[in-house]
């Protein structure tokens, strides 16, 4: 079943394979679950979250590369950062950025029930305004804001970013609206369009366009 055909937004519907592999997955762990029904009751928004599948996924690359320090945009409640900490080394720290308050309280309770609040720092405000007040380096970036502001935030992460680290960037597929003639129309598509364009004629780095869930972009500092 083509993506293009279910999840026209940020919605409920799963492709049957995503279904598939959810049931050849390890179950989500309780408190994420948790986290997950919070989120419905107080977000008008609650398929921004990660969601489980792409979550374990998280969970496994910093299990993999062990990073000491992680720099996420876009927060929310906190799900993608709990699964990001999750292969952080010992005195490792993750700082996280959002900009709107309103979900800053569940978020932080969510750490705390997770054993994450002396390691996770944050950042309520603009990302654009934190990240130039940041000291790298990172070892591993995730973005997962706005859309139009993608290539800035990649542009400015980049050089925080060790030779090495990896940085990824969600949503890239956009619920298949970059592909085609579509992928002028709104300007979410236009700044997705725009990133993946410029990370693929940008030769600081090796780059995998990953196709889990709404498309992962995957990017290897060299
Ligand atoms: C898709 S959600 C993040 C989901 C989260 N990473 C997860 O997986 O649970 C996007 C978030 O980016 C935040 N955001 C949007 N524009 C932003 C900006 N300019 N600076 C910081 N955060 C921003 C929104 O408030 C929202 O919480």
């Amino acid at each position: 079943m083509s993506i293009l055909n279910e999840k026209p937004q940020y919605g409920t519907t799963r492709p049957q394979y995503e279904r598939y592999a959810l049931e050849y997955t390890s179950p989500e762990p309780d408190l994420l679950r948790q986290l997950t029904r919070s989120t419905h009751f107080v977000s008008t928004t609650p398929g921004m979250l990660s969601g489980h599948l792409q979550g374990q996924f998280l969970r496994f690359v910093s299990r993999m590369l062990a990073p000491q320090r992680i720099l996420e945009i876009g927060t929310f409640s906190g799900y993608s950062a709990i699964c990001l900490a999750a292969g952080l080394k010992p005195g490792g720290e993750l700082l996280t950025i959002d900009n709107n308050a309103e979900l800053s309280e569940l978020a932080a309770s969510a750490f705390r029930k997770a054993g994450l609040s002396d390691i996770v720092r944050m950042y309520t405000d603009d990302a654009l305004n934190v990240i130039p007040g940041l000291n790298g380096p990172f070892d591993l970036v995730f973005i997962d804001a706005d859309k139009e502001n993608y290539t800035r935030y990649y542009e400015s992460t980049l050089p925080l970013l060790r030779q090495g680290g990896f940085l990824i960037a969600d949503n890239v597929l956009w619920y298949g609206k970059v592909l085609g003639k579509n992928a002028a129309g709104d300007k979410e598509t236009r700044g997705i369009a725009e990133f993946n364009e410029h990370v693929r004629n940008d030769d600081r780095v090796e780059h995998l366009l990953l196709p889990v869930r709404d498309g992962l972009m995957m990017v290897w500092k060299k």
